[in-house]
């Protein structure tokens, strides 16, 4: 027995890194999984694009059968300070990290609401706590977790669930080009070890551990969260 049996699930961003994992994790546990993707995955789309995200959701409750698990976890980066970025970057930020939710709701949410599906997101440390560099993604980041209760809210009475995971740092592709564009990568790295009390970055798979719990019936009474998987990280000081 899996602990998602007969659950049809879509994980954006499931081509590479948190999500890769994700979906690996709930097809092992028993849910059909589709990866949704730029490329790579078995769905293409750019979450960006209102149109791309309708389509795809259409394809995925076709090929599917239905949607209970709709998984919010592809984002873009954005290094730089409030006044260093132009407009295309702030608005591409917030239409891939931000918009992004809106349009899969909206266009996933009969097919939830007809199955009291559940929705995960993926949020950050940095969309509880501010870091330094990071504005748009740290607001976009703080945005995905106020949909996220506000999801919650709406959606209790039709027996729809949301939550949202927030991890430190993991060990993806998307940390390594983040360590990549700094000047000394391996002091950037031993850095950000140094911030977690456990001693080590995440792994895909201690993030998607968590995403396995809260889209399980072992939640079913948990709703509306941000839960930090951080290695300590947000504990204190
Ligand atoms: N790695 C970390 O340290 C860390 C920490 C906190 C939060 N996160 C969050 O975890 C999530 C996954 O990140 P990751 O580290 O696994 O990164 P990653 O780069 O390994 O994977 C992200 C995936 O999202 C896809 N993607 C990006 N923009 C897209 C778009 N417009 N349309 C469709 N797909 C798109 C990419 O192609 C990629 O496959 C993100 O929401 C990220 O913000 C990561």
């Amino acid at each position: 027995m899996g602990r998602l049996d007969g659950r049809r699930a879509l994980v954006t961003g499931g081509a590479s890194g948190i999500g890769a994992a994700i979906v690996t994790r709930f097809r092992a546990e028993g849910a059909e999984t589709l990866a949704l993707d730029l490329q790579g995955g078995d769905v293409t789309a750019d979450i960006g694009d209102g149109a791309a995200v309708t389509r795809a959701v259409e394809e995925a409750v076709e090929r599917l059968g239905g949607l209970d698990l709709l998984v919010l976890n592809a984002a873009r980066p954005c290094v730089g300070a409030l006044w260093e970025l132009d407009d295309a970057t702030w608005d591409d930020a917030v239409a891939i990290n931000l918009t992004s939710v809106h349009r899969f709701l909206r266009a996933a949410w009969p097919h939830l609401k007809a199955s009291r599906g559940t929705v995960l997101l993926t949020g950050s440390v940095v969309g509880l706590d501010g870091s330094a560099n990071q504005a748009a993604y740290c607001a976009t980041k703080a945005g995905v977790v106020m949909l996220t209760k506000t999801i919650a809210l709406d959606g209790a009475p039709h027996g729809v669930r949301a939550n949202c995971v927030c991890p430190g740092f993991t060990q993806t592709p998307m940390l390594d080009a983040f360590l990549a564009e700094q000047e000394d990568p391996d002091a950037v790295r031993a850095y950000a070890e140094g911030l977690h009390p456990v001693g080590r970055l995440g792994t895909p798979d201690d993030i998607a551990n968590a995403f396995v719990y809260l889209g399980s019936d072992e939640a079913a009474w948990v709703t509306g969260v941000a839960l930090p998987v951080d290695g300590g990280l947000l504990a204190g000081i």
